[in-house]
């Protein structure tokens, strides 16, 4: 809480050519922005091989970064840098901040990567914002963002939303907020930090908004107060369940069939991953309509 106006964190690696420098962005219709942890290499590897990979999907450039910053424990920090330093040297996709990377610094690494986007990617049609535990139906969330082509020059924000949920004031609580931090009753309606799609023009409304919002540790939260401040408010779609699958009971949850119409789920094992993915492209899969989460 004392440090909250720190902000300005330097780059120990990154990419500025991501997006074929700042005047070729425009050229990149989907920036994934992963958050990471230093220490969750197999997720990174698996959604590099899957969801993740850098193509070209029925005309559609995407491109690919992981949000990290530095192990805390100083030992840990000495390994995991020099693992990150392998895998910027063979994938070119990392970005990591010299801060040390906990749940409570997830709002600053949300707005240090709004900082390199305004300068090294402000084209972009696109970002989907999300976490490295979740399975995303990639070519759902393109077909998404064409079906609304003409968008990224407005404003949208879509995810679970959540709307009139209160900041926990249970000392022991994970997301407890002391009164001190924040006085309001009540949080300004946003999307689940799991997995969200914004278009370019509601990240640089984002970054703009930021700069005159204290950071508050909570980082889904804190998205949903520069939206508000903005006067632009965040929408759900059907599609996108940070909160699991929730399919009828007797049912298997894994069922390719579902996740062929969805945009995201929360949360995978890695070998679940690299599983499904390869399951919902295959041409043989046959769906019944009964299998459906509509
Ligand atoms: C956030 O990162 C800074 C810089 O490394 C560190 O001093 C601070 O303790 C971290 N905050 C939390 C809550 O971990």
């Amino acid at each position: 809480m004392r440090y909250r106006h720190c902000r300005s964190f330097p780059a120990l690696l990154d990419v500025p050519s991501k997006c074929g420098g700042a005047e070729g962005s425009s050229n990149i219709f989907l920036l994934l922005a992963i958050k990471s942890s230093p220490v969750n290499y197999e997720r990174r590897e698996v959604i590099r091989k899957t969801w993740g990979q850098e193509r070209t999907f029925e005309g559609a450039p995407i491109r690919r970064v992981f949000l990290v910053g530095v192990a805390p424990s100083a030992q840990d920090a000495k390994k995991l840098n020099w693992l990150l330093r392998l895998e910027q040297r063979e994938h070119g996709d990392v970005l990591q901040w010299d801060f040390k990377d906990t749940f409570f610094n997830l709002t600053l690494k949300q707005v240090l990567f709004h900082t390199w986007l305004e300068k090294h990617c402000p084209g972009v049609h696109f970002i989907f914002n999300g976490d490295d535990d979740v399975f995303v139906n990639t070519d759902n969330v393109i077909h998404f963002a064409m079906a609304t082509q003409g968008i990224e020059e407005r404003h949208l924000m879509v995810g679970q939303l959540f709307i009139n949920n209160s900041p926990v004031r249970i000392q022991h609580s994970k997301y407890f907020v002391p009164t001190q931090l924040l006085a309001s009753k009540q949080y300004p309606p946003y999307c689940g930090g799991g997995g969200m799609l914004m278009s370019g023009f509601t990240a640089h409304v984002i970054s703009r908004e930021s700069r005159d919002i204290e950071l508050f540790p909570i980082d889904d939260v804190y998205l949903g107060m520069c939206l508000e401040k903005a006067g632009l408010p965040p929408a759900s779609h059907v599609g996108i369940r940070t909160m699991g699958m929730g399919v009828p009971a007797n049912t298997d949850p894994f069922d390719p069939c579902y996740y062929r119409e969805l945009l995201l789920v929360h949360r995978f094992m890695p070998y679940e991953t690299a599983v499904m993915w390869q399951a919902i492209h295959e041409p043989q899969l046959l769906c019944s309509k009964r299998v459906s989460i509509f």
